[in-house]
């Protein structure tokens, strides 16, 4: 027990008097380290650029480590939270490691030391052009400085929505010294293994795709005046909207089917075939109300998916219109007899449009409205039929107008048909 708190108290005496007892100096790193910084900020200027020889130039190297990306659709603007990556040589800061106890790396606050002034020349946010968080500065023995600070940078860019919603956009940052010209900061670009833009650390984004990203330097040289060095990032983005691309298609689809079918009705189902034509007319009508309220305000291009749906609508409209026509019993169809005659005769002498379309008329149980019509029919018949000669011209001529009908039926379906495939095709290519 005795022997213990000798021992105990032994050690604590040999560490406690250690500092002030060690022969070669402070022993503990801390001091070291306080010496160090001493040393090193006594007659240091961090107003001046840290070269010797002012006719060189200091190179700063310059990247980015990506963190996160995002796009602000209502203010086009890119918004990209990174790590920049600096480095570059200060020539007044270096010491000789053995007479420091071996340390070969110090940190410096961001304000101790001189700082190249890089800023963000296209910045969206007002005024803020000094972008880059208050973190410590890393110094090497040899002079190399390393400084990451945290960096959140947004710029404006142009947005193109005519490929909405699968549109890509282009956005760049430009970064380069503020104050200084070539001649006093040369800035290049930071490789990390043959990049400059390091993704390593990219958080995906859910609504954004990163499709490309690179760094370039870009040196302006203005004839008999200095040379102005900038690194230019930029990156293209895809936006991600599954949902509204499903949505979109597969609505426009519903409608195309709807009118489509409409035209595979009897002709006498008029009631049918207008409600048909009503169901598809709210559909695309509601469905542009959702992208109205969806897509952000932009003076570019017109979305193909705008184009789409109000073409969309102006074809169903015009189907509408056409139905009305070919469905109402006031059509005679006494002008167009010659020019039909030959249109029946052509679709007579196709079996297979004559089969799919120009059927012979069904005893299906009619609506309500078509049984009117029907009767009405019927009874303007019975009217007519003074004399049976009479009665079978009368017929032969209600026949004929209803083979022109058919006739004009499907030429109109498959003038529908074709019109509203190639559009469909169109917003497909565009959505997905
Ligand atoms: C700082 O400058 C003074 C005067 O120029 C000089 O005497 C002194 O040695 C310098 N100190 C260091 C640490 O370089
Ligand atoms: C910086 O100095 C280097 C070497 O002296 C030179 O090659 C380079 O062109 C300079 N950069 C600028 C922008 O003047
Ligand atoms: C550097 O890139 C090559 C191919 O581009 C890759 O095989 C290698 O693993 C990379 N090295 C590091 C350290 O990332
Ligand atoms: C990325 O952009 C650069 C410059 O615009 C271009 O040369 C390169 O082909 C693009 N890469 C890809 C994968 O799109």
């Amino acid at each position: 027990m005795k022997i213990y708190n000798i021992a105990v108290l032994i050690t604590m005496m040999y560490f406690g008097a250690a500092e002030s007892i060690w022969p070669f100096g402070p022993s503990p790193k801390e001091n070291w380290i306080a010496r160090l910084h001493k040393d090193m900020m006594t007659n240091y200027s961090r107003q001046a650029l840290p070269i010797k020889n002012l006719d060189h130039n200091l190179t700063v190297h310059l990247g980015l480590s990506l963190n996160h990306i995002d796009i602000d659709d209502a203010l086009q603007e890119m918004e990209i939270n990174a790590w920049a990556v600096m480095s570059w040589t200060d020539d007044f800061i270096n010491w000789d490691k053995s007479k420091y106890g071996n340390l070969d790396r110090l940190h410096f606050d961001p304000d101790e030391i001189w700082l190249p002034d890089i800023s963000h020349y296209n910045s969206a946010k007002d005024s803020e052009v000094k972008p880059f968080g208050h973190i410590p500065v890393l110094a090497e023995s040899s002079g190399q400085v390393y400084w990451f600070p945290p960096t959140l940078l947004r710029s404006k860019c142009d947005f193109n929505l005519r490929y909405w919603p699968s549109d890509k956009h282009t956005c760049v940052f430009r970064l380069g010294s503020w104050s200084h010209h070539g001649e006093q900061i040369d800035l290049q670009l930071v490789t990390n293994n043959g990049t400059t833009v390091m993704l390593e650390n990219l958080i995906d984004n859910s609504r954004w795709a990163l499709l490309n990203s690179t760094a370039k330097r870009e040196v302006t040289d203005i004839e008999g005046h200095d040379t102005y060095v900038e690194i230019t990032f930029t990156f293209t983005v895809q936006r991600q909207a599954r949902t509204h691309a499903t949505y979109i298609t597969q609505s426009a689809l519903a409608v195309v089917v709807i009118v489509l079918l409409s035209y595979a009705l009897p002709l006498h189902r008029f009631f049918s075939r207008l409600v048909l034509h009503l169901v598809g007319i709210s559909i695309l009508t509601s469905c542009s109300f959702v992208l109205f309220s969806t897509l952000p305000y932009n003076g570019g291009p017109v979305p193909l998916v705008v184009r789409y749906y109000s073409g969309s609508l102006i074809l169903a409209t015009l189907s509408l219109l056409c139905t009305v026509f070919l469905s109402s019993r006031t059509c005679d169809g006494s002008t167009t007899t010659a020019m039909s005659s030959k249109l029946v005769g052509i679709v007579q002498a196709t079996p297979g449009l004559r089969n799919v379309f120009v059927s012979t008329p069904t005893t299906s149980p009619y609506s309500q409205l078509d049984t009117e019509l029907a009767e009405d029919s019927e009874s303007l018949a019975g009217v007519s039929s003074v004399s049976p000669e009479a009665a079978e011209a009368q017929q032969n001529r209600n026949h004929k107008i209803h083979q022109i009908k058919k006739v004009i039926n499907t030429l109109l379906f498959m003038m529908f048909f074709i019109a509203f495939i190639v559009d469909y095709m169109v917003l497909r290519s565009v959505a997905y």
